[in-house]
């Protein structure tokens, strides 16, 4: 006896599978069929289901013809070169594009510290006001937070206060020395650099941009003093604009850091020779960049015990340094897309 059913279900399967599924219609199996035909006890009875079964094929097939017929399917030559089989991707060409000053800054500063032994860390485009403030020693309610939360969310933190885009890179001291802590006690030093953007509600002019940039430093380890810090800053300077520097500090006042430092390099353009200089009006001196010791406080709250570690930190803003090292005069160039100031780096 002929199973009718389950030769249709496995022909049908075969049908479905097929990229040339009329080719089913010649299967062993049919053929056999056919030649039972004219032995089979009652001829019309199984005529007529060899018969539906066909019928049954050819509609699949019909189906799946048209299904495949959809599916645009050039041939493919395959002893051919591959741009005969398929068009070669176009690329634009690469004098239309530059790396933006920015970039290409960040990465030589990056390269300058690596040399010393740093590494680098990034910063975030929000954070919550434990980072931005009580982890760098502003208690609530300290009037010099108001300088750093200019932009914030109406999302809020776990503790219910706004987030927000932090005003500098200094957010990110207390993460750095959490995440590098196991240093300290193999005898090592904590060293990072964070350059990132960072985000001001000012009033924009030459020397304002409301998204800029900046490096922040971190230094942490048995005996450490402001000393290093100079010396460190004096090196880095030095190697960017690839000259002797002169170097002042003034004393000035972070919350992070006791004591804090303003710090003034001469002026890599007239060494104070030139009373018209652009880049430091004549004075000589280019006040750069903020500094000092990390507060015992600061260092607290990273789990470091400040009466056996000493660190210092600085800030440092990127745009400044790129713009006096290309004489570049109007800081909202960066952020301008303008391609005849982008082309000539
Ligand atoms: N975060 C400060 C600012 O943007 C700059 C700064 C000062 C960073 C002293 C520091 C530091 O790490 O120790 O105004």
């Amino acid at each position: 006896m002929t199973d009718f059913a389950a030769l249709e279900t496995e022909l049908l399967a075969r049908v479905e599978t097929s990229d040339q599924p009329r080719s089913v219609l010649r299967a062993p199996e049919l053929k056999q069929l056919y030649a039972q035909i004219r032995d089979a006890d009652d001829k019309a009875a199984f005529g007529a289901s060899v018969n539906q079964l066909k019928q049954s094929l050819e509609s699949a097939i019909t189906v799946r013809e048209d299904m495949l017929a959809q599916l645009d399917r050039a041939p493919i030559d395959v002893t051919a070169p591959m741009d005969v089989n398929a068009p070669l991707p176009q690329l634009a060409p690469a004098a239309r594009g530059s790396i933006h000053p920015i970039s290409r800054e960040i990465a030589y500063i990056v390269d300058i510290f690596q040399r010393m032994g740093y590494v680098a860390e990034s910063s975030r485009e929000i954070d919550d006001q434990y980072h931005v403030f009580e982890s760098l020693n502003f208690p609530k309610g300290h009037p010099a937070r108001d300088d750093y939360d200019t932009f914030m969310t109406v999302e809020q933190d776990a503790d219910g206060e706004p987030l927000i885009a932090p005003a500098h890179t200094s957010t990110m001291q207390n993460r750095v020395m959490k995440k590098y802590r196991d240093s300290l006690d193999h005898g090592e030093a904590i060293a990072a650099i964070v350059p990132d953007r960072v985000f001001r509600n000012e009033d924009l002019d030459a020397r304002h941009e409301h998204t800029f940039y900046q490096v922040e430093g971190i230094y942490v380890a048995r005996g450490v003093h402001a000393g290093m810090l100079i010396a460190t800053l004096q090196t880095f300077l030095e190697e960017y604009y690839g000259q002797k520097l002169d170097v002042r500090v003034n004393p000035f006042y972070f919350p992070f850091t006791e004591p804090s430092f303003e710090f003034a390099l001469s002026c890599p353009f007239c060494a104070g020779e030139n009373d018209s200089c652009k880049v430091c009006s004549g004075e000589g001196w280019v006040e750069l960049l903020g500094c000092g010791m990390i507060h015992p406080n600061v260092l607290r709250a990273a789990d470091i015990d400040p009466t056996e570690y000493t660190g210092f930190a600085f800030g440092c803003g990127i745009d400044r340094l790129i713009m006096m090292k290309h004489q570049i005069e109007d800081v909202r160039h960066f952020e301008s897309a303008k391609l005849d100031f982008l082309r000539q780096f």
